[in-house]
């Protein structure tokens, strides 16, 4: 196996047998693993490493801007050094998610211009989303069905062929590249959309008394309803952002629940900021410390945060915001403009604490130590209620009816959102 990346110290790290990603459960042991059995290598050289392989596999990102506007350099840039080396009969596969129809009509005639190939003759080239949830990759590798198409019936026989020889997970052909680039656009819509739903039924709920947590609960011992957990939106580089590739080629008239997936749950910061808002009789000149920045728990990145979000607006609103995350160095933070907290053994005096990912670190917090504090703002819904008892700061949450300090909610299991 070669590893290649433009990135010389990605590079380096992996030849010197470490993983340069962290919070992966075992990929470090792996990757040295594999490298001291003289198994994997790695190298900037992309011509190369493909001219000594028979099938290349390429997932580098894509570019994406807040509308959801793709820049293709890194992908065309790839594509370009790949198709240099390609010899005939080569397998190519994208696993990158990508708007439907880029397979075909972008990346097989960049192929076969630099190339010299032809698909169908002697150039294979087929699709295949990752789907994995990063912190658990390689449970996800070994349980998700892997989806592949091609761009004609050898190329998927091939990729087929490939992934199995690879994974233990069922490998599953569809009818073409499109179906398995919109298989990824159409699971990660559906999980936008039921949020969105989650969400703005918590609000209905909400403002007529009734516990929504509660209630999603009960619905879903009903085997069709499988209700999403409310929260103060969505982040990361996946679910906000492929609808929108679904959008963006979409008439006027097609796909509004997509669109309006979207406008709920970016603006459930809104609905977040008002209530601290409300429960701090204004939030000018109070002090609100985040928790959390990454885009959800346990990972880091940054990338379509919510709290890229959440903290310009609640500075806006006249709030001085203070910052935690474990899991960044500060030099990484500089861009927040905020003021980190580098530990919490002796917490800061603060208002309002707001939970924006909820971190292995914060399950056990001693809340007891916030010295002032009189709202605790619950973004993800993961707290339960009744265990912050005694503890003098109203409980808040996009679904939590607010009953005051020792709120008398009962929290139940609903379905996990990112
Ligand atoms: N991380 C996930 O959990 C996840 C989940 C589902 C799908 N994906 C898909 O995987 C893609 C990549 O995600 P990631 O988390 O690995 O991104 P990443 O940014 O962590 O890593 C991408 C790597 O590609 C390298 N790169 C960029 N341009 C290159 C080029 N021209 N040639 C060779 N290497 C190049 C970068 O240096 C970087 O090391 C995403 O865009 C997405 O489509 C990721």
């Amino acid at each position: 196996m070669i590893g290649v990346d433009v990135n010389p110290e990605v590079v380096s790290t992996v030849n010197a047998g470490r993983s340069h990603v962290r919070e992966e459960a075992g990929l470090d042991e792996r990757v040295a693993e594999t490298v001291a059995a003289g198994r994997l290598r790695a190298t900037t050289d992309t011509g190369a490493a493909v001219k000594a392989s028979q099938v290349v596999v390429v997932i580098v990102p894509l570019h994406v801007d807040e509308q959801a506007r793709v820049d293709f350099h890194n992908l065309d840039a790839a594509t370009s050094s790949v198709a240099k080396g390609l010899q005939p009969e080569t397998l190519v596969i994208f696993e990158t998610t990508l708007p439907v129809g880029t397979t075909r009509g972008r990346l097989l005639p960049a192929l076969e211009k630099g190339s010299g190939l032809k698909g169908g003759r002697d150039l294979f080239l087929a699709f295949s989303p990752e789907r994995v949830y990063s912190g658990r990759i390689f449970q996800d590798l070994a349980r998700y069905p892997k989806i592949v198409g091609g761009v004609d019936d050898a190329s998927t026989e091939r990729a087929v062929a490939f992934y199995r020889s690879v994974l233990e997970s069922e490998v599953r052909p569809v009818a073409n590249a499109e179906t398995a680039e919109f298989t990824k656009l159409a699971e990660t819509s559906y999980r936008d959309v039921n949020i969105a739903l989650a969400n703005e039924l918590a609000l209905y709920a909400r403002r007529r008394g009734v516990d929504a947590t509660q209630a999603f609960a009960a619905a879903n011992t009903q085997p069709f309803s499988n209700l999403h957990r409310p929260s103060m939106g969505v982040g990361g580089h996946c679910i906000p952002i492929y609808p929108q590739f679904v959008i963006a080629d979409s008439a006027p008239e097609e796909v509004p629940m997509l669109r309006l997936g979207r406008k709920t749950n970016d603006g459930m910061v809104k609905v977040a900021v008002d209530q601290l808002d409300e429960a701090l009789g204004g939030l000018k000149g109070k002090t609100v410390l985040v928790l959390g920045l990454s885009y959800r728990e346990n990972v880091k990145e940054l990338a379509f945060s919510v709290a890229l979000r959440l903290i310009p607006a609640l500075q806006r609103a006249g709030a001085r915001i203070i910052a935690h995350d474990p899991l960044f160095e500060p030099s990484e933070l500089d861009s927040l403009g905020v003021e980190l907290v580098p530990d919490l053994s002796q917490p800061p005096k603060v208002d309002a604490v707001v939970i924006q990912a909820f971190h292995r670190e914060y399950e056990d917090l001693d809340w007891s130590k916030f010295s002032g504090l009189r709202v605790i703002f619950d973004g993800r819904g993961k707290l339960h209620p009744d265990e912050l008892n005694g503890i003098n700061a109203r409980y808040l949450s996009i679904a939590a009816l607010d009953r005051g300090a020792s709120g008398a909610v009962t929290r139940e299991k609903v379905s996990e959102t990112r």
